[in-house]
């Protein structure tokens, strides 16, 4: 072994989340080839499973390879040609990532930019898709984790649908950690990334993509720009000609597979319950220690809590102290709030009261040794985590 070490961590930021033991332990199987019919069995069980915690029947679903940032190239380089009008929504820094990358693709890029904190209306998009008719795409971030927003898509695709549009959705913090329900939302396309509420490393990108979307990938009238995210190239390979695309990330589709195995075993809504236990177990600590939460209640993501530095308090030491001597990880603020708020991730195996508490402890200790006296949040944690009847 090579003379390294690596530190022991609480990953309690906004991705990457704790990984078990399991999942880290299904990286060291065995290689199989990735033509191998062992290994493609195994391609074949990520995608069912994937499809359960989609929530879709769509055919065309399965892990990306490369992060949640190469899910999001995937989604926007297959269904973008140059000169194409595009609607992206700007609530925070990966919805300002899809607008730069669409127009990168030499998109029309019409934006609506909301505050940092808030959502986006769906009379806002309709008034724009009403001024814009030749808009083919609208693309939108579910989970925002530079913000922590929440963004309700309750009616969304039928109104894109009715004028002639996709609905495209970054569910990279949110799937797995709050519901997506692809098909009973009827979204087109959606990405995500493993390495948040999935509980798996990063490196890889799960998608799916329904039948509206493909038949206008079937329309095109360009090639796609990126040869290695050309989706109808890559679908050969999952499909029954099994035809060789690119080599297969295979000890990273073990972690997937034993992931979502995991998932299916604990059940997806018992999942996603305890990360919203948690999460609200987490708000009313933080609260209880005179910290403020910078987004409203009713739009706050259970799965990403952004917390606004008290005042006087130094971001970076605080951080530092968090990590050197708890060895706990959270993160800074993202664009806009760079500087101003912590963000705390409640995903994956890290959506459990013990890591939350055991952060709750630490960040009190951190915030008295920068001088701030800060009541303790323990009791309040846990009136809501214990007493609140959740079973
Ligand atoms: C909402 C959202 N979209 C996209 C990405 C990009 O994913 P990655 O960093 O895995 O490439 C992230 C990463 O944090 C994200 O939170």
């Amino acid at each position: 072994m090579a003379d390294y070490d690596v530190p022991s961590r609480l990953l309690l930021g906004p991705g990457p989340s704790p990984v078990s033991d399991r999942v880290r332990l299904a990286m060291a199987k065995p290689l199989l080839g990735h033509m191998d019919p062992a290994f493609l069995a195994i391609v074949d069980r990520v995608q069912d499973k994937l499809r359960t915690v989609f929530g879709t029947n769509n055919a065309l679903t399965f892990p990306v390879s490369g992060t949640g940032s190469a899910g999001m190239q995937m989604s926007l380089s297959n269904f973008i040609e140059p000169g194409d009008s595009v609607l992206v929504i700007e609530q925070g820094v990966f919805g300002q990532r899809m607008a730069d990358a669409a127009r990168r693709l030499f998109a029309n890029v019409y934006t609506i930019v909301v505050p940092f904190g808030s959502i986006c209306t769906l009379d806002n998009v309709v008034a724009m898709l009403d001024a814009h008719p030749d808009i083919t795409m609208v693309s939108v971030v579910k989970a925002e984790t530079s913000t922590g927003v929440l963004q309700p898509l309750d009616g969304w695709a039928e109104a894109i649908h009715s004028r002639g549009a996709l609905l495209l959705v970054d569910a990279v913090t949110a799937l797995g950690g709050i519901p997506v329900d692809v098909d009973a939302m009827q979204f087109d396309i959606v990405f995500s990334g493993t390495q948040k509420c999935l509980a798996c490393p990063p490196g890889l990108a799960p998608i799916t993509v329904g039948d509206r979307a493909l038949k206008e990938l079937d329309a095109r009238k360009t090639p796609v720009v990126s040869w290695y995210l050309d989706l109808k190239a890559i679908s050969q390979y999952l499909g029954k000609s099994r035809a060789y695309h690119h080599t297969a990330p295979v000890s990273m589709i073990y972690a997937l597979d034993e992931a979502l195995t995991a998932i299916m075993e604990e059940g997806l809504p018992a999942v996603i319950a305890r990360h919203q236990r948690v999460a609200e177990s987490l708000w009313a600590g933080l609260e209880a220690m005179d910290l403020y939460l910078m987004v409203k209640r009713e739009y706050r993501l259970p799965t990403v809590a952004t917390v606004a530095i008290p005042q006087g308090v130094n971001d970076s030491k605080v951080r530092r102290r968090l990590l050197g001597e708890y060895g706990i990880e959270i993160a800074g603020g993202l664009g806009d709030w760079s500087g101003k708020t912590w963000r705390i991730g409640v995903m994956g195996r890290g959506a459990e009261p013990g890591s939350m508490l055991t952060l709750i402890a630490a960040l009190r200790e951190c915030l008295e040794a920068e001088g701030v006296a800060t009541p303790s949040g323990i009791a309040a944690f846990e009136d809501i985590y214990w007493k609140r009847g959740w079973n």
